[in-house]
């Protein structure tokens, strides 16, 4: 019975969690929605990362990431940068949302209604962030990446986010990765395989797979 009282709460929390995590991505689409520079804001980042993905979902620093960092563009994925990378990223969000980043016209007609962390709660957002962060290919470990096998993978997974550790995942995962990561390329509008001029580059799905895959995660 106390199990039962128990896991009754647990689960009242986690959809009351859910639907206040719902409201808050409906109510800053609204708000891009009628910003004149809606359809900039929502290419920022693509839509295909949901909140039921987050690492440690109910977290404190998932809860503060889904409050925060959906109130301008679609939720960031922690997995998206590196470490290192995220510091100078946040620091800039923050800024913003303070009122006072760049692109000020933009931000200030939107700037009504947006929220900036205090800061015991950018700590534990920034320290979220890093946590669940991309970890980046090491070259000396995989030296393949700098040879003619390397060069389609390298050309297209370095224009957004470091190029990942092909052990981040199993080979029979990557493809599925890769071809989301076209998805985002489409929506960020950085297709590079779209237009058959002969100096463009060409998005070479099959030579990336097979480099992620040989070098990808066993078992
Ligand atoms: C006040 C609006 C606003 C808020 C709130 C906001 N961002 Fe951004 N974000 C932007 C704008 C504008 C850009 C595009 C320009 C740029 O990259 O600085 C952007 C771009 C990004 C990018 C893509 C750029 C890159 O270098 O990869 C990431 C990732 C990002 N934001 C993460 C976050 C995170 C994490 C939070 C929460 C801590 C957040 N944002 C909150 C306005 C915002
Ligand atoms: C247009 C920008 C862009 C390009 C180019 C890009 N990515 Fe990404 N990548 C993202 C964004 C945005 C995310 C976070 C959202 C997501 O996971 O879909 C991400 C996240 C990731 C992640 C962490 C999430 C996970 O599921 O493991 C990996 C790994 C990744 N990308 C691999 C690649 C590979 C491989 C390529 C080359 C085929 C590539 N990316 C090219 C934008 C890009």
């Amino acid at each position: 019975m106390r199990y039962l009282v128990a896991l009754s709460a647990a689960l009242v929390a986690t959809v009351a969690f859910a639907q206040d995590a719902e409201r808050l991505v409906a109510q800053a689409k609204k708000r891009w929605a009628e910003s004149p520079h809606g359809p900039m804001l929502e290419r920022i980042l693509p839509p295909t990362f949901e909140i039921a993905q987050l690492p440690e979902r109910k977290s404190r620093g998932a809860r503060l990431l889904v409050r925060y960092c959906v109130q301008c563009h679609n939720l960031p994925n922690p997995a998206m940068h590196h470490d290192a990378k995220w510091p100078g990223i946040f620091e800039r969000m923050v800024v913003r949302m303070r009122g006072k980043g760049n692109m000020g016209e933009l931000m200030y007609e939107m700037m009504a209604g947006v929220e900036a962390p205090i800061v015991g709660e950018a700590e534990v957002l920034l320290a979220y962030l890093r946590k669940h962060s991309q970890r980046p290919l090491d070259p000396k470990k995989y030296p393949a990446v700098n040879e003619p096998e390397g060069q389609s993978f390298k050309l297209a997974c370095q224009q957004c986010h470091v190029l990942p550790d092909p052990k981040r995942h199993k080979a029979s995962e990557w493809p599925a990765v890769v071809a989301r990561m076209e998805k985002n390329m489409e929506w960020m509008n950085r297709v590079v395989g779209n237009r058959p001029e002969p100096d463009e580059p060409q998005l070479k799905i099959e030579e990336i797979n097979a480099f992620l895959i040989k070098y990808a995660r066993k078992g």
